[in-house]
């Protein structure tokens, strides 16, 4: 069945899969980025705006939605005497404020059955160095998830993902050298970082009918990193 999903953040590598799993599987999807975004086709609808900071422009979404995911986030990895609290602020903003705003701006949209998904990050579930301040905001979204999930249900699902490093411009910083790489990839149980796709697919199964069932719940896409020990 066709659904109408919007997608906060698409500008990430992470949104532009998501976006073309969503078309290529016949759904209408309206998307917002801080940056132009060429729209693929009749059925991508897009507005150049920073969700933290503006409105939607008026008639640009439709009058109902069968999903909305938040996909912002940051990643300042420091150690914890070198980040100052102003980091912590700004990362609360982007992961944490920015989607309880816009899932604030568009819940009257939501219909009965819809789906709600945010991001957090295998740092939540295992601690690591220098994760102090996206770790704190991750864990932040992971409370969010739990309690609209409990008060939006029965009519609306809600969940997260968190992922272990996957190749997007924002891990760029940690894989951009073939020794930085490979040390990456043995860290993880799979032996292999993320893939946008990787995320993508799990987010489009939240999306659907299929995950009718799931709600709550922070799906780990992380190649084993968070549960298994080598
Ligand atoms: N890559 C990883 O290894 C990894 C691991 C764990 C969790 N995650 C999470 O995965 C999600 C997607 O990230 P990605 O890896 O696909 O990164 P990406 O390609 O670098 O995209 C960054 C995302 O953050 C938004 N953003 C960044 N700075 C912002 C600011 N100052 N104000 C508003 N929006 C801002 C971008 O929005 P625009 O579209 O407007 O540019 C975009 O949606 C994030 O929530 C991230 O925390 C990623």
């Amino acid at each position: 069945m066709e659904k109408k999903i919007m997608i906060a953040g698409a500008g990430s590598a992470m949104g532009q899969a998501l976006l073309k799993k969503l078309l290529d599987g016949g759904h209408e999807v309206y998307t917002t980025s801080r940056g132009d975004m060429e729209e693929k086709g009749s059925r991508h609808h897009h507005a150049s705006l920073n969700i933290l900071e503006s409105d939607f422009p008026e008639g640009f979404l439709p009058e109902s939605l069968d999903g909305m995911v938040y996909m912002p986030g940051t990643i300042n990895l420091k150690p914890f005497k070198a980040l100052k609290p102003e980091v912590f602020l700004e990362d609360f903003q982007i992961n944490v404020m920015g989607a309880v705003k816009a899932i604030q701006k568009i819940q009257k949209k939501l219909k009965t059955g819809s789906s709600v998904v945010m991001f957090s990050t295998v740092a939540v579930q295992q601690g690591m160095p220098y994760h102090a301040s996206i770790a704190a905001s991750k864990g932040a979204v992971e409370g969010l998830v739990r309690t609209l999930a409990a008060e939006l249900a029965p009519t609306v699902r809600v969940n997260a993902i968190a992922p272990s490093l996957t190749d997007t411009p924002l891990s760029e910083r940690m894989i951009n050298t073939e020794d930085k790489l490979k040390a990456m990839k043995e860290r993880h149980p799979l032996k292999e970082i993320g893939r946008p796709d990787d995320m993508a697919s799990m987010i489009y199964f939240l999306l659907s009918e299929d995950a009718r069932w799931i709600t709550g719940q922070i799906m780990h896409v992380d190649g084993g990193m968070s549960t298994i020990k080598k």
